[in-house]
């Protein structure tokens, strides 16, 4: 099958089960597991942060940064389309009991939206305590160093923390051409995926200061995200940060080679420009198309494909999928669609 479903489908490399073999072990709850201490020094070196925490998902890692900067009762701001407020089962509510205020928008969040959506001092009011970024953003546009620092320094102006939900951190920082750093410098907590592009079967990592990763570490504690031989899932990790991070830019061309591919068909429409990192979206319509029985008879060719996501369609490109493949893909895509 070719997957264009996800980056999260991508298989762990040979180097990755190589090194989940020999990884040396200990209980991370005690602290003592090597292979974890070393991923997380690494972690917290790429962001530029004082420490890092080895979470199951990106999710998770999300979640304890709501949970580690908030009090129950206050409010964050989020974009309205952004992954934390969309996708995560409405979890800063359930885990953190905090509220949301959103900011209806699919750029990147400005300074000025960032104080029209921040609360004044009243008793009516939620306290608003903390500014959640993404980058990449979810429909694979990225927010520049000067976006993240404009909207992270009105946060901090007014008293907030500021989170970014970098699960594709390090496909935004190739895509702008900076250090992975200087996207993070402006903020006070970064999550990336180690099991999207960077191959990883599982984990994420989140980092920040010491006293934050201290408070988020008990919080992943009480979420039950203790884990004992983490070990054998951080070898992989450190295979991601050290190997697979820097072929990141190899899926982001394989991502406009296709989209060029897909775009021969008169019934796709692409904006190129908002091609940044591995993802395509695509407008795709033809009187009577009918989403699941297109993604049905793709299936049934070997392609797997998502159906409508928010009225369009989104490819991804990753390390398991081959020029030759997306060429095959296109061929079947635009074959259908004629
Ligand atoms: C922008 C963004 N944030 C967070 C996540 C959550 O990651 P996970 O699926 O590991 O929970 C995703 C997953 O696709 C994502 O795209």
């Amino acid at each position: 099958m070719i997957d264009l479903r996800s980056d999260t489908v991508t298989r762990p490399t040979r180097a990755m089960m190589a090194a989940m073999m020999e990884a040396p072990l200990g209980d991370d709850v005690y602290g003592d597991d090597p292979t974890v201490n070393e991923l997380e020094a690494l972690a917290a070196q790429v962001t530029g942060k004082e420490a890092a925490l080895f979470v199951c998902s990106g999710t998770m890692g999300n979640q304890l940064a709501i949970m580690s900067h908030t009090q129950v009762g206050q409010e964050i701001i989020a974009g309205l389309h952004s992954h934390v407020i969309q996708h995560e089962a409405g979890a800063h509510a359930r885990l953190s009991g905090v509220s949301a205020m959103t900011v209806d928008t699919h750029d990147p969040i400005t300074a000025d939206q960032v104080r029209a959506h921040t609360r004044e001092a009243d008793i009516h009011h939620p306290l608003t305590s903390l500014l959640c970024l993404e980058n990449a953003l979810g429909d694979g546009r990225v927010a520049t160093v000067d976006q993240t620092a404009q909207a992270a320094e009105a946060a901090h102006q007014l008293g907030l923390m500021v989170h970014l939900d970098g699960a594709r951190l390090f496909n935004a920082a190739a895509a702008l051409g900076v250090d992975a750093r200087e996207l993070a410098r402006p903020v006070d907590s970064v999550m990336f995926c180690l099991s999207k592009g960077l191959c990883a079967p599982v984990g994420s990592m989140l980092c920040g200061s010491k006293g934050f990763i201290a408070r988020a570490r008990r919080n992943r504690k009480v979420l039950g995200g203790g884990l004992r031989q983490a070990g054998v899932l951080a070898a992989c990790g450190l295979v991601a940060i050290r190997e697979v991070r820097g072929r990141l830019a190899e899926d982001h061309s394989k991502a406009q080679a296709f989209a060029r591919l897909l775009m021969k068909s008169p019934h796709v429409h692409i904006d190129l420009d908002s091609v940044r990192i591995n993802m395509v979206w695509a407008d795709i319509h033809k009187p009577g198309l009918d989403a699941a029985a297109f993604v049905a008879a793709m299936k049934a060719q070997g392609l797997l494909i998502n159906g409508l996501l928010a009225g369009r369609y989104r490819f991804v490109t990753h390390q398991d999928v081959s020029l030759e493949q997306l060429e095959q893909a296109a061929g079947l895509i635009t074959a259908y669609l004629a």
